[in-house]
This record gives C-alpha cells, sequence and structure tokens, in this order.
C-alpha cells in the first residue's frame, strides 16, 4: 500500500522502549516460544484458563497445517464465558464489584459502568431469553447490533451456552446481511430498534427486516429478537407476530443464573465475515442474467474463530498492551490499574478479540464506544481519556490522520497523563501520524504498539512489547510469543533466512487463534491460505525485513483494499457494480488516499444504449453503498467505452491501478493490450475526476 503522505518511513528512526526488560530478554523467551509451539501454547492454557476436563496432556497440538487438520487442546472442555466473566465474579480474583464494561453512548453524558458481577446476571439473562427463543447449541445467531453492551452480553450468552455469533457491523446492508444469513443459515437473528451515532439515528431495525424479506432469507430466519435502542424513543417498533421479539422485557424476565454449555476446544465459537482475495477466475458473477460480467469470483468469506481462541486472545492483550507487568500473573487478586479502551467496532475482529474477548479474559474494565472520534467535536476523544482516566488506548491509522488534521489543540486541552500505552490496528501507519500520536498523545513518555494481524490470525501476530521492543514509527516490529514468522520469496516461495530482505509473510507453524477453514468451503481456505506456499500460512501480505529483523508491512499482494481499516475485496465492489442494469464491465483498483490509507477507484463499461449521465453515476455509487455498505462508497467512478484488456480478454488491472495512481512513468508496455488508445481515455477522464 502506499504511505498516503508519501514519507519513507527511516529505519534508523528508533524510539526507546521508555522502561525495564531488554530486547534480548524477548528474543530467548520467543526463540523458546516457536522452538515448541505446542509446549508452549499448552502451559499457557493450564495456567491462563479455567478448562472443565482437561485436553489430553502430550497432545495440545495435532494435526498439520497444510491442510487446516491442526487442531488446539482437543478433547478439552472449557467455556469461553466462564473464564471471561464468572470466574472473575468469585475467588481468587473477587472482581464482582469492578467495573467490566464502561460504555460511552453516542452523548458523552451517556456513560454506563456494569461491574462483572452485573455482568454475570445480564449475560445468563440474555442466555435463558435465546434458549427460550429456542436457540440451542451449535446454532448461529446472527448479531446486527450497535455499539451498546447488549452487544457484548449476547455475544457472551452465545458462547455460554455453545452457540456461534456472527456479528454483522452495523455499517452493512441489507443485502449484505442477507448474504450472511443466508450463507451461514442463521436461524436467528439479534438486533436492537435502533444505534445512534454522531448524532444520527440508525434504523438497525428496519434495516434486517430488509434483509430478511429478501427471497435468499425466506424460511431461513424463525425469529428476529430485538433490543429496545437506548437513544430517544429506542423502544417504539413494530413487528411481525410470530417473528419479532420484544427482547429487553423478555430478558428482563429471565432468570439471572444459566448453566455453562462445556464445548470442546476446537467447537466454533464465532463466524466472522471478511473481503478475501479472488480465488480462481470463473467467467462471470454477479447477476449475469441481467448482462454484467465481472470476470472474477465472489470474495466474502465466513472465517470460524474456535474456543480454544480465548487463549490467543487473553494472552496477546496481555502481552501487547503490558497488562502482566501492572499486576503480576502471581497476584490475581491485585485490581486491575488499567483502563482500557479499544475505540473499534465490535462487529470486526478487532471488536471481538480487543474489545470484548481480550480484555474481559484477562479481568480487565473495557470501553465499549458508541460515538465517533469527532462527535460533539474532535476532542472526544481525548474527553474520554481525561475523564475515565484511559491508560490503554487502541485506534486505527486513518483515526489518527483525520484528528491530526485538526492540529495539535484539540488534545492539548486535556489531561491525557493517565495513558501509558498506544496502540494502532489495521492498516500500516505513516510516520508522521506515528509521531503525532506518540508526540502530541503520548506527550513522548507512552509506548506506541503497532499491531499486525488478520481476522483470520484471531488476534495479534507482530508487536512491538511496551517497554521491551525499541520502536521504530511505520514498522510493526518483531514477532509475538509463539509465532514463527516467515518472510518468503514471492516468486519461488524459498525461505529468505538473511535480512534486510523483501518478500511475502508467512506463518511457518500452527497458533491458537488461527481460523481453521472457511464456512462451507474448505478447498477455498486451502486455496487461499495453505497452498500458495506449501509448509506455511500465506498472509496476503508482502513485506520488508529489516538489518534489525524489524518487520515493515508494505501491503495486501492480492486483490484485498484497505481502506480506513476496512478490509474489502476488489471483487466485491465489482459485483455491486454489475448488478446495476447499465453496467456490462467493471474493474476496481485502489488508491492511495490521504486519510483513509487506500481509496477506491470503479472503472466500468456500459451495456449498449445507456448512456453516460450524471444521475447513472450517482446511481452507481449507490448501487455499492447499498450492496455493501457506506464504508465502501468509491471515491471515483470512471466509465469509459472499454477497458484496457489482453488480446485474451483479461482485464489489465495493473494498467488500471496506474492510471488512477497518476503514476503515468511507470504504466510499462500497452502494446499488448487489444486497443492500447482506451489508455489515453482513461488518463485523460482521470485527470478530469481529479
Ligand atoms: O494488510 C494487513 C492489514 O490489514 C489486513 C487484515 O485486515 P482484517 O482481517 O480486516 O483485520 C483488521 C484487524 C487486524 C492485513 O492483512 N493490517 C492489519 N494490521 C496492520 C496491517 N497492515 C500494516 N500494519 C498493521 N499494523
Amino acid at each position: 500500500m502506499s504511505k498516503p503522505d508519501n514519507e519513507e518511513p527511516a529505519e534508523e528512526d528508533v524510539y526507546a522502549a521508555c522502561t525495564s526488560a531488554p530486547l534480548s530478554s524477548y528474543k530467548l523467551h520467543h526463540a523458546a516460544s516457536v522452538r515448541d509451539v505446542s509446549s508452549y501454547w499448552s502451559k499457557l492454557a493450564t495456567a491462563k484458563l479455567e478448562w472443565f476436563s482437561p485436553f489430553p496432556s502430550g497432545s495440545a497440538l495435532t494435526g498439520a497445517l497444510e491442510d487446516g487438520s491442526a487442531s488446539w487442546f482437543s478433547g478439552g472442555r472449557l467455556n469461553v464465558c466462564h473464564n471471561a466473566v464468572d470466574r472473575y465474579c468469585s475467588s481468587p480474583y473477587d472482581r464482582g464489584n469492578e467495573t467490566a464494561i464502561l460504555w460511552e453512548g453516542d452523548e458523552p453524558t451517556s456513560v454506563v459502568r456494569v461491574t462483572y458481577d452485573e455482568l454475570r446476571k445480564e449475560v445468563c439473562r440474555v442466555a435463558n431469553a435465546l434458549v427460550r427463543c429456542g436457540v440451542r447449541r451449535g446454532d448461529v445467531v446472527t448479531l446486527y447490533m450497535p455499539m451498546v453492551p447488549e452487544l457484548a452480553m449476547t455475544m457472551l450468552a452465545c458462547a455460554r451456552i455453545g452457540a456461534v455469533h456472527s456479528v454483522i457491523f452495523a455499517g452493512f446492508s441489507a443485502d449484505a446481511i442477507a448474504d450472511r444469513i443466508h450463507d451461514a443459515g442463521s436461524m436467528w437473528v439479534v438486533t436492537a430498534s435502533a444505534g445512534s451515532r454522531g448524532g444520527r439515528s440508525l434504523p438497525l431495525k428496519s434495516i434486517c427486516d430488509a434483509a430478511i424479506g429478501k427471497e435468499r432469507c425466506a424460511g431461513i430466519v424463525k425469529k428476529v429478537l430485538v433490543f429496545d435502542g437506548r437513544g430517544e424513543g429506542g423502544d417504539a417498533w413494530e413487528g411481525i407476530e410470530g417473528v419479532h421479539v420484544r427482547f429487553t422485557p423478555l430478558v428482563a424476565s429471565m432468570r439471572p443464573a444459566c448453566p455453562c454449555e462445556w464445548m470442546d476446544a476446537e467447537d466454533p465459537l464465532f463466524i466472522l465475515y471478511t473481503s478475501g482475495s479472488t480465488g480462481k477466475p470463473k467467467g462471470q458473477s454477479g447477476r449475469p442474467e441481467r448482462g454484467g460480467v465481472c470476470d472474477r469470483d465472489e470474495t466474502t468469506l465466513a472465517r470460524i474463530g474456535r474456543r480454544r481462541y480465548a487463549l490467543f486472545a487473553m494472552v496477546t492483550t496481555a502481552n501487547s498492551f503490558g497488562l502482566a507487568q501492572q499486576t503480576g500473573p502471581s497476584d490475581p487478586n491485585a485490581p486491575h490499574k488499567d483502563v482500557y479502551a479499544c475505540v473499534a467496532d465490535a462487529g470486526w475482529i478487532t471488536g471481538h478479540t480487543y474489545i470484548v474477548y481480550g480484555p474481559l479474559l484477562n479481568g480487565l474494565s473495557t470501553l465499549m464506544f458508541e460515538s465517533t472520534p469527532v462527535y460533539p467535536d474532535c476532542g472526544r476523544y481525548w474527553d474520554m481519556v481525561q475523564r475515565h482516566k484511559i491508560t490503554v488506548f487502541y485506534t486505527a491509522p486513518t483515526a489518527i490522520r483525520s484528528l491530526m488534521r485538526f492540529g495539535d489543540d484539540p488534545p492539548k486541552r486535556y489531561d491525557l497523563s493517565s495513558l501509558r500505552v498506544l496502540g494502532t490496528v489495521g492498516e500500516p501507519i505513516n510516520p508522521a501520524a506515528w509521531k503525532w500520536y506518540y508526540d502530541v498523545i503520548g506527550n513522548g513518555r507512552c509506548s506506541v504498539v503497532d499491531t499486525y494481524w488478520q481476522t483470520e490470525t484471531g488476534g495479534h501476530v507482530i508487536t512491538n512489547l511496551p517497554g521491551i521492543t525499541p520502536m521504530k514509527p511505520g514498522s510493526c516490529t518483531l514477532p509475538c510469543y509463539g509465532i514463527d514468522l516467515a518472510v518468503l520469496d514471492a516468486t519461488t516461495g524459498k525461505e529468505i533466512t538473511s535480512s534486510p530482505a523483501e518478500g511475502v509473510l508467512a506463518i511457518r507453524q500452527p497458533w491458537p487463534g488461527m481460523a481453521r477453514t472457511c464456512l462451507g468451503d474448505h478447498q477455498r481456505y486451502l486455496a487461499v491460505y495453505m497452498k500458495p506456499y506449501p509448509g506455511y500460512y500465506f498472509t496476503g501480505d508482502g513485506c520488508r525485513r529489516d538489518s534489525d529483523g524489524y518487520i515493515w508491512i508494505t501491503g495486501r499482494v492480492d486483490d484485498v483494499l484497505n481502506v480506513s481499516g476496512h478490509r474489502i475485496g476488489t471483487a466485491e465492489v465489482e459485483s455491486a457494480l454489475v448488478a446495476h442494469e447499465a453496467v456490462a464491465q467493471a474493474a476496481v483498483v485502489g488508491i492511495p488516499h490521504e486519510i483513509k490509507g487506500q481509496g477506491i477507484c470503479c472503472y466500468a463499461t456500459l451495456v449498449e444504449g445507456y448512456p453516460e449521465t450524471d444521475i447513472l453515476i450517482k446511481e452507481l455509487f449507490l448501487q455499492v453503498r447499498t450492496h455493501i455498505g457506506p464504508f465502501a462508497t468509491p471515491d471515483m467512478i470512471i466509465i469509459n467505452g472499454a477497458l484496457p484488456m489482453t488480446r485474451s480478454g483479461k482485464i489489465m488491472r495493473r494498467i488500471l491501478r496506474k492510471i488512477a495512481s497518476s503514476e503515468l512513468d511507470t504504466i510499462g508496455d500497452t502494446s499488448t493490450l487489444s486497443d492500447p488508445l482506451v489508455v489515453d481515455e482513461l488518463i485523460l477522464k482521470v485527470a478530469k475526476f481529479q
């Protein structure tokens, strides 16, 4: 991915790690952890989690990476909700009266604290209500919710009764929800009458209703359970008898106790849909019956998180944010000194692992934030840090870049001295944004942890450790404990052992957070992750490793875009476009974007007889928003009579990328195109758009 401000990161720019342990201690510990990953994770699993029945000793890891059969702690039975909630309510932890969830709603005055005791009771009530409605162990429950405590409670309630949650980010459209409900065969949908964001109400129930009204959901959804919204008039809604259930009063009427289902460590805990790279070109997809042609497969796949993911979520939260130093694992009674805030959305993996499961599994108090960084003004985050005395603050580079635009004054108005660790996630952070975060927000005294990972990894796989790893702005630094990283030559697939090196990023041995399959499509899983470089898990990212062994992510090497830290498959956008009756062909590429990291540029040709009008272009923008969601709105749509194709009929996306990014000197040879003049036409059109 291009750096938004075209800065070249300077490798010699090293920031000391602020405190204690030397890097050599990390190196020793890391080397030992990957020498025998099975023993490393098995010891942690026994020490950190409470098991109903332990996994057989000596066989923590069985199966192989290659065929997706690697399984962890199989035969051991545990309950993730018990580990994240119940155990902290009793001895030896006795944290029942401490805050588990600190919720801040859209308005800064809407603050609710839920203690561990209250959380346990509420989760039990929700669990009982789910069971009353008919949800059983193994059922998939779709959640389309605002960022309110009920979302975390419902996730935990599913974990408690052995159901599998499939959380859909509340920015997705009815179409995207319908696809996911259909794909997972989800009989149960939980939503809220409304949410609010930035002073605007989100009609979540209506969007869900539109989704379940679609033909592909017919006969699948049995019940829609609707929580009252927390905003004004949040309980005013109408439903269909026998389908919609008023969930808030039902939950309130339930007993606050519910036994935990003891699940195998390999049983699914959740499903999360993410964009993947395209598989083999399939000829056509989208809606061919309407004449549209998109030359690639659909790419949204469901990744399944297993119950053993809890260990990875717990350990990486503790290590990456330096929690162990704060409490000391040998002293379970010591109250947590940290007020932890990850301001992502629970609809993405970051929210699953680092808002809900990771912090609660560590007995921390976790912030759930419903609003935006600029509501009611651009000081919102810093106001929260001051009011709640937040110590660990975790956000995305896009948010940092967008707040930087307002200058240093807004943060300077607040007392940010409680901060200890600042985290970034989801995309490469450019050095200017890193330095602003470090200097202006952290006042030069906080560690900035640049956490690299993916939905499929379940948790951090590369990051600096606060107080241990010297930092280099723009580098996610060194692998996490228990992660056996490799840099491979992209062409030969051979591992590059010397540094500096440039290649693709891969992982050599399994780890407990990893996804093992894609729902209903194991072959696709193998094709995307395991087959490109046999013997390794392939991340899909390119990287450099500098002479200190530090990793610098250079961006995706496949057809996945990273827009504001949201992962979007180019083929998904293409499918949305060709579903419009006027579009004959579409090709989508990423472009550098100052704030979002990457923007979306769409090229399309029209079906004979459709003129290119402003109204049509507006419809196409809307088309992508309604098929995927507003976060996937294109930055440019360019219509032309033709796209650059090879003589064998393949769209040359490489050339389209160069044109969109105005990198005209490096377009290269266009003589192999069936019509080289198309390139000149497109250059003119893109220039006009800009
Ligand atoms: O390209 C990498 C980028 O985000 C991708 C994973 O996206 P997703 O599954 O949506 O997970 C987002 C939350 C982790 C990766 O393949 N990415 C993630 N973190 C970083 C990053 N790129 C550079 N630096 C990071 N710290």
